[in-house]
Parts: structure tokens; C-alpha cells; sequence
């Protein structure tokens, strides 16, 4: 299959991520557009791509344009352009969010003529160009009709992704799904740190030290679910030491209520120990 020519509109996370990624794999990245007049320069250069000032004619010069923007942003900004649309009939937009369906694109579908869908990398990107490095490996949700879903299929797989359907799934159930696994791990991570100094470690070893322990338990998921990795006096049953942090915790109340929610979820994880405390 012919590789279709890209444009990304939002040179921001996600948008210089898998700009990057596809230029690297062998992609012609024809053009970037987006709001800031330098952010759209400097990729654009980068990735020898006309910058283009005007989101609509991005589309124009492109048979594929990832709409790379903030989710609130993506039907305001589809309506806009619409109206400014010249030459671009038959080509295609995708939008990158998980939480989303086509409908958000419909202005484009409707009124120019143009094929639409989604395009979501089950991924995290980091601001800056060390985010490309985790373009590999990554699951695509794709959402779209034929002929576009085969070549978004095919775009996954050259960025050495995984593609899977994202058609007919609960996107707000998916996307919270998508939240606890990559946002909240660091949330937590960063109310870990917090304590650690709180306890008395100073600040770069509890975050050192703390991340290179949750770096452990995600490397021990890698080949075992979560009920076979996760560790701990929840899973252990160590109430004694349950009870030890939640006397710890008392001066937070509602961090130590949160510790609770997580013991009492975590003992869940393995029903044996449950039905033995
Ligand atoms: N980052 C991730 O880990 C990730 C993962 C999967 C999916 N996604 C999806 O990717 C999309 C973009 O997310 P992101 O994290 O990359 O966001 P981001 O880093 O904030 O980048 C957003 C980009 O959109 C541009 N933009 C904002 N408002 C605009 C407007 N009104 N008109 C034109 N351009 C506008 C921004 O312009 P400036 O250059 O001026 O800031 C920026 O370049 C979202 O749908 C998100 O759900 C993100």
C-alpha cells in the first residue's frame, strides 16, 4: 500500500511524537499547521514540512492530517475550518484522542467531503523530542470506514505499533481505563515522594529511590497480570502494618482515606487471602 502523505495539525505532545515517528519511518510529512507561528516552524523544519498558518490549508496539501490538538479543541476547530477548506475533498482527517468518537470531526465529514476518524495512540508523550522514543510498541485505537481504516492499519503497523478496533467501545469508559493506567501511577508516585521526604529521606533519593521502585513493579508486569506482580501487606494480608500507615497517615485525612480505597481494591486482587483474613 502507498504511504500517504501526512500533516499534523498541533505540533504539541502527541503531534511531534508521531511527526517524528512517521518521518522516521519513511513518511513524507507534507505539512504542520497549529496556532503557535514558532512551535509550527520549528517542527516543520525539523521534518523538512511546509508550515502552514492556516489549519484548513494543511488539510489541503495532505492526503492524511492528524489533528493533534486538545480534545475540547477538536470541533470548534473543525467547524472553523470548514468554511476555508479549498482543494482538500476525498482526503482524510483523524483526530488522536481516546475519548472522542468521529462525530467530533462531522463539520469536516458533512460539509467538506473529507473521510474521517480516530487515530488513538495508547501511549503517553512527554513534551520534547526524547517522547518519539515511545512511539514503538504502542497500541493504536482506529475508529474509521474503509478504505481510511486499512491505511491507518498499515500506518500503526509501520510505526511498529499494534492496531486494534476502537469501533462500538465505550470511549469514556476506555479512556478513564486509560487515565488510572498511565495519570494516576503518578499522581500517586508524586504523593509517595511527598510522604518519603515528610518521613525524613531527603528529596532526591525518595524521588530516585521511589521511582526506581515503581519502575520494578512495571517491569514485573510485563510478563505477569497484575494479580501475580503486585506485592505488599494488602495482597500479604499484614494488617499490623495496614493499621501502622493508616495511624501514619491521620494528619491527611483524606490521603489516608485513599490508602484505605487502594488496601481494600488490592485485596480483591487475590480472593483466597480475602476469604482466609
Ligand atoms: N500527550 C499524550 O500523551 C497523548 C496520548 C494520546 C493521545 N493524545 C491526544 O492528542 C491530542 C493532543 O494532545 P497533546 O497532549 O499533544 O496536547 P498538547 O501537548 O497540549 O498539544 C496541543 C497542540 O494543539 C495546539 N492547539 C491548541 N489549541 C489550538 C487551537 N485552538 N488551534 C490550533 N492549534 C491549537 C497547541 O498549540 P501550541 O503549539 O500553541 O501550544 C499544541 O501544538 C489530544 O486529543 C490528546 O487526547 C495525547
Amino acid at each position: 500500500m502507498q504511504k500517504p502523505t501526512i500533516a499534523i495539525i498541533g505540533p504539541g505532545r502527541a503531534g511531534s511524537a508521531l511527526g517524528r515517528a512517521l518521518h522516521a519511518s519513511g513518511y513524507t510529512i507534507a505539512a504542520i499547521g497549529g496556532r503557535n507561528p514558532d512551535n509550527v516552524r520549528n517542527l516543520a523544519e525539523e521534518l523538512g514540512a511546509r508550515a502552514c498558518q492556516s489549519p484548513a490549508t494543511t488539510i489541503d496539501v495532505a492526503d492524511l492530517t492528524l489533528l493533534a490538538v486538545p480534545d475540547d479543541v477538536i470541533l470548534p476547530l473543525a467547524t472553523d475550518m470548514v468554511e476555508s477548506l479549498c482543494s482538500a475533498a476525498g482526503h482524510a482527517v483523524v483526530h488522536l484522542s481516546g475519548a472522542q468518537d468521529r462525530s467530533a470531526l462531522r463539520p469536516l465529514a458533512h460539509q467538506g467531503s473529507l473521510r474521517t476518524g480516530v487515530f488513538h495512540p495508547l501511549q503517553t508523550f512527554r513534551r520534547g523530542p526524547e517522547a518519539v522514543q515511545n512511539v514503538v510498541g504502542t497500541y493504536f485505537g482506529i475508529d474509521a470506514d474503509q478504505p481510511l481504516r486499512d491505511q491507518l492499519t498499515q500506518v500503526a503497523r509501520d510505526l511498529k505499533g499494534h492496531p486494534f478496533d476502537l469501533t462500538g467501545v465505550n470511549l469514556a469508559l476506555y479512556h478513564a481505563a486509560a487515565v488510572f493506567a498511565a495519570n494516576y501511577p503518578i499522581t500517586l508516585l508524586a504523593e509517595a515522594i511527598a510522604l518519603a521526604a515528610e518521613a525524613g529521606l531527603d528529596a532526591e533519593t525518595a524521588r530516585q529511590g521511589l521511582t526506581t521502585l515503581l519502575a520494578g513493579a512495571v517491569n514485573n508486569l510485563r510478563d505477569l497480570p497484575p494479580a501475580d506482580a503486585i506485592t505488599g501487606p494488602a495482597l500479604r494480608g499484614d494488617e499490623g502494618t495496614i493499621k501502622r500507615h493508616l495511624e501514619a497517615l491521620k494528619g491527611d485525612s483524606e490521603l489516608q482515606h485513599l490508602y484505605q480505597l487502594l488496601a481494600d481494591r488490592t485485596r480483591l486482587l487475590n480472593p483466597k487471602k480475602e476469604a482466609a483474613a
